[in-house]
């Protein structure tokens, strides 16, 4: 078969054309950036747009009881397909590439093969998946938890945002709530090609990555209950202050994080801050917090969440306040397929081009789907120093064809 090659200016313009749902302007910046959080009416925009490119591709679609979009190019009677795919949400601070690059790489790949007139020995599947980043409903990779069991339908259908508008209602206000069973039959193999959304492979000058797995994820939403006071009234030593209390918990997790005790790449965020009433001359009754903790190795990670929970307990103790910690995602160290691996490593050294094996800090739907069938990824680096889930996220063209005619060539041998 004669070598093939993906169309890069389609794939570019593909993914310009989707940036432009859900597209905002970011007032510090000035520049645009996407907002396309799950299940809103942006992100129903997007999933409808790149349904209709699916539709036109001639490939058949279905949409699973989770809302994760399917598209099927025959092949093969009915044999396992490989698929390939990512999500379209993003976080509501978002960029072009997160996600979008994996599902309108594979589509780029669906066309290549079919411009082509490629007959393969088994079906190529393209997918997106339901509330990837976990921004809206608390839980990452929620689609594709529930396509591969771990989360069961029910309990992501009741998932509240924090309007208390739950997801299977959501769902079907944007017109998504399909009848396929949500349960995704094992495919032969799965790969996704994504941004690195990091620094490492820019810094290191390489053009690509071949990503080995993913680290542990652990997140909470704490509630701190205090006493809302007078701020000018109420002595210091009669306070229970529950922004006090929020503010140290940061601090102890910052510590624990560059302390080495959990390994060097222990990573500790807290993303969300929030006291209430939030009013200047009121000692704060309550604050609602958020913990992102992630660790390559899962004891270390375990202990972390084990000492932070004490340090809770403590925190209870020395300041008078309740603590309630619900954890709302929790994901374990992912490997990999190495098969998966040495078929995205080869091609990549055939095409001549320079990569390095890296852990991915990030979570992916393919985290997900490696627990289903071999699995592996691509990262395409970043400009500005990788920096994600920030309006200034961006790849040039030419790494993302890159990534892309690596996906292309692997799903090629995949498909067999
Ligand atoms: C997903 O984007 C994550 O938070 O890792
Ligand atoms: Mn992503
Ligand atoms: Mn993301």
């Amino acid at each position: 078969m004669k070598k093939l090659s993906i169309n890069a200016d389609r794939l570019w313009s593909s993914l310009m054309e989707l940036a432009k749902v859900g597209a905002y302007k970011d007032e510090r910046t000035g520049l645009m950036g996407v907002n396309r959080l799950a299940l809103t009416a942006a992100d129903g925009e997007g999933r409808r747009l790149v349904k209709k490119w699916f539709e036109e591709a001639g490939l058949q679609v279905r949409v699973d009881r989770i809302g994760n979009v399917y598209a099927r190019r025959k092949g093969g009677g009915d044999k396992e397909p490989v698929l390939s795919g990512s999500h379209i949400d993003s976080v509501p601070t978002g960029g072009a590439f997160d996600g979008a690059l994996g599902v309108l790489g594979a589509l780029e790949v669906a066309r290549t093969l079919d411009e082509a007139r490629v007959t393969t020995s088994r079906p190529f599947e393209v997918a997106f998946f339901t509330e990837e980043e976990g921004c809206r409903f608390g839980t990452d990779m929620l689609g594709s938890a529930v396509a591969v069991g771990r989360i069961p339908l029910e309990k992501a259908y009741a998932i509240k945002d924090k309007n208390g508008l739950a997801v299977k209602d959501e769902l079907e206000k944007i017109g998504f709530l399909g009848t396929h069973d949500e349960r995704l039959a094992a495919p032969h193999a799965y790969v996704e090609c994504h941004i690195e959304q990091g620094p490492i492979l820019r810094a290191a000058n390489m053009e690509l990555g071949v990503v080995t797995g993913v680290q542990a994820i652990s997140w909470q939403e704490v509630t701190i209950q205090g006493k809302s006071a007078h701020a000018g009234t109420t002595p210091m030593g009669l306070r229970k202050d529950a922004g006090v209390a929020a503010a140290r918990l940061c601090v102890r997790m910052n510590e624990m994080a560059t302390s080495g005790r959990y390994g060097a790449e222990m990573r500790a965020t807290m993303g969300g801050f929030d006291p209430y009433p939030g009013l200047v001359n009121i000692v704060p009754g309550r604050a609602r917090v958020t913990v992102d903790l992630r660790n390559p190795d899962d004891a270390a990670m375990a202990q972390a969440e084990k000492d932070l929970a004490a340090f809770m307990k403590q925190l209870e103790k020395d300041m008078g306040v309740t603590i309630e910690a619900r954890q709302t995602a929790r994901t374990g160290r992912v490997h990999f397929s190495t098969d998966v691996q040495a078929v995205l490593a080869r091609k990549m050294k055939d095409a001549g081009h320079v990569f390095q094996h890296i852990i991915s800090g990030a979570g992916h739907d393919a985290q997900e789907m490696a627990s289903l069938c071999p699995t592996a990824m691509i990262f395409v680096p970043g400009e500005y120093d990788g920096i994600s889930h920030n309006p200034r996220e961006y790849s040039t063209p030419e790494q993302c064809a890159r990534g892309v005619g690596i996906l292309l060539d692997s799903v090629v041998e995949l498909l067999g």
